[in-house]
């Protein structure tokens, strides 16, 4: 069974539906306004953890994070390395417009006060099977990474939301990347899409990569294996958290061994329910129901990967 360690971030996120984005400038009402769990790391969480996998989620929640605490526990995620700190949760404010598109806005609140004790514990207690999962949400993930590996565990990274800091990680140590194209190009150092993967194998030979293009699909290398996928093309209401059901759900197949394609193949239906319901960690279906839409039909038909731009 697939067995992760998640130092993930929490988040509350504040989301407004709008008809557009509010732009510089613009004071706009919104629509609607509803707090609701996320966070990439906590939505991450549930995902592997809906999926299958037994998860463990590492991370600091604030006075008002009960909420955050509550959803990975009715989620079965292993909490006895949760731990509460001084000051507030983090937040992201998100807007969702009309087409189901998002932006985000984030504060790290406690998301960024991990010690590299509390790391050591964590990783201490975890033992040394298993996968390490980092998200780029919280500080200290370089020491993360360093330290995960040195213990002889797998170690993945989700580089989101790219910035300046994923160059000072110690990429070379990471087993598996999860990106879509504008943090691989960033990362592997190159314009175009279809240079990502050749260079990022040529500066990380042992990596293993994820690579997702939105509406076109993923592309997955794994050792000297390649494989791609298209889309289900569905109503789209709120994309927040497709990206981290895809994750979630395609690291817990690839840990238990299974074919890229087949993981892939469950990550994609698994992130075509989750683009139809609001919300973040909510809208992360059940693996039961991920089956069932495959079996039946209920998804339509899956599109062609939609190739390099
Ligand atoms: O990936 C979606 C998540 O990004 C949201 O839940 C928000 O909290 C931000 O972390």
């Amino acid at each position: 069974m697939a067995r992760i360690l998640n130092f993930g971030s929490l988040n509350l996120d504040q989301v407004y539906r709008v008809d557009a984005f509010v732009q510089p400038g613009e004071t706009k009402s919104s629509l609607s306004l509803a707090t609701h769990c996320g966070g990439k790391g906590l939505n991450q969480s549930v995902a592997a953890s809906r999926a299958g996998a037994e998860v463990w989620h590492a991370g600091l929640i604030g006075s008002d994070g009960d909420m955050l605490f509550d959803k990975l526990h009715e989620n079965g995620v292993n909490l006895s390395l949760l731990e509460r700190a001084s000051g507030v949760s983090g937040h992201a404010i998100i807007q969702v417009d009309n087409n189901g598109q998002n932006c985000i806005l984030l504060y790290g609140g406690t998301n960024q006060q991990l010690t590299e004790a509390y790391i050591d514990r964590a990783l201490a207690a975890f033992g040394s099977e298993g996968l390490v999962l980092v998200q780029n949400e919280t500080n200290l993930v370089g020491s993360i990474i360093e330290k995960a590996h040195n213990r002889g565990l797998q170690v993945a990274i989700n580089a989101a939301p790219m910035d300046e800091k994923v160059f000072t990680y110690p990429l070379e140590l990471i087993d598996w990347l999860i990106v879509n194209e504008i943090e691989g190009a960033a990362i592997a150092k190159c314009e175009l899409e279809v240079d990502i993967l050749p260079k990022l194998g040529n500066l990380y030979p042992k990596m293993n990569v994820l690579l997702t293009l939105g509406k076109r699909g993923a592309v997955c290398a794994r050792g000297g294996e390649q494989a791609k996928i298209g889309i289900y093309t569905v109503k789209v209401v709120d994309t927040t958290a497709a990206g981290d059901t895809f994750l979630g759900y395609f690291l817990t197949e690839a840990l238990d061994d299974k074919r890229l394609k087949d993981a892939l193949a469950l990550a994609t239906a698994a992130s075509s329910i989750c683009v139809g319901v609001m919300g973040a960690a909510d809208s992360v279906p059940m693996r039961a129901d991920v089956l069932a839409a495959i079996e039946h039909g209920s998804l339509g038909k899956l599109g062609e990967w939609g190739g390099w731009r």
